[in-house]
């Protein structure tokens, strides 16, 4: 069975600077290039699905305007249904502003634009599409009201909801959505952002899933970055060690972790197994500059499992 997912999200244009170093406050430095690239964690993930072979239906919102319009060619151009997407007449498409040091590690400042008017029209195109899904994904890049009420429509349906904690804030657990969702994944930093607990090594990782727990999250999926992964739920825990690779830029890392993730699960593989085969998915959008270039597909992933195991 071909598995689908169904992504409810936001979707920018990223605006993408490399240079040595991020400057400090008040400092100007010279870049080394200038790039554009589609992006937008919703994007991203949605784009990582149907390259891994997903049936992917997305419903978003950009603006009128010249990026919006290349954004969604992007998505349909990778094999994602994007008839759920609408273009606002009142706002302009989102964009990112990314600085990539030459460690590969980034910075992002995002505008929402289009992405913070998503509203109850995209819950109901939510609704109208939750039937077709195994499995539906979100992030918080668009109004936390829509990811509350998609994640509590999911949970009536019965269909599993992964919720990537990319742009976290404590209202997200003022709100309660890490016990309406059937998979909270945060990174290390969001996890601190919801927590208050600081994750820099396994343990500190193992106490903030503990904690997410206490709020009421069934199954906590920490992204690790260097580190890999780390699952705490119901039937117990695992640690996935990454993959080691030379970052050139980690935009779009954990977006390829997570959709790979989705597809995975909607597959029916265990989670342990299914966080394996999402770390090879982060590992290799590292490769490449931007965020929805640098997502693998599922070959590429293949051929990267294999040559992991070879040694
Ligand atoms: O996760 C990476 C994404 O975050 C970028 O593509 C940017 O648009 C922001 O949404």
């Amino acid at each position: 069975m071909v598995p689908r997912v169904l992504v409810v999200g936001s979707i920018n244009m990223d605006l993408i600077v490399q240079c040595p170093r991020a400057p400090r406050a008040g400092q100007t430095l010279h870049g080394t290039a200038f790039t554009t690239a589609g992006g937008g964690k919703g994007a991203n993930q949605a784009i990582a699905c149907a390259r891994l072979g997903a049936r992917t239906r997305m419903v978003g919102r950009v603006g009128n305007d010249a990026f919006g319009a290349e954004l969604r060619e992007n998505l349909a151009a990778a094999g994602v249904d994007t008839t759920a997407i609408s273009a606002d007449p009142e706002a302009a498409t989102g964009v990112a502003l990314i600085v990539v040091e030459e460690t590969g590690e980034n910075r992002i400042v995002v505008v929402s634009g289009a992405n913070g008017r998503v509203d109850e029209q995209e819950v109901a195109r939510a609704e109208a599409l939750l039937g077709e899904a195994d499995v539906v994904v979100m992030a918080l890049e668009v109004p936390l009201s829509v990811v509350k009420a998609v994640a509590m429509l999911a949970r009536e349906r019965g269909v599993r909801c992964l919720l990537d904690a990319g742009a976290a804030t404590t209202e997200v657990v003022d709100l309660g959505l890490p016990a309406l969702v059937s998979i909270l994944s945060p990174n290390e930093s969001e996890a601190e952002a919801l927590t208050g607990i600081r994750v820099d090594d396994l343990e500190g990782a193992r106490r903030a899933a503990r904690r997410l727990r206490e709020m009421g999250a069934k199954e906590v999926v920490l992204k690790l970055g260097a580190q890999g992964s780390y699952w705490l739920g119901d039937e117990g825990e695992a640690h996935v060690p990454a993959f080691p690779i030379t970052p050139v830029d980690t935009t779009a890392a954990g977006d390829a972790f997570t959709g790979c993730l989705a597809v995975e699960l909607a597959r029916g593989r265990p989670l342990p197994e299914a966080m394996e085969r999402a770390n090879a998915a982060g590992a290799l959008a590292c490769l490449r500059l931007g965020a929805q270039p640098s997502l693998p597909g599922g070959a590429e992933v293949e051929a990267f499992l294999a040559e992991a195991e070879k040694g």
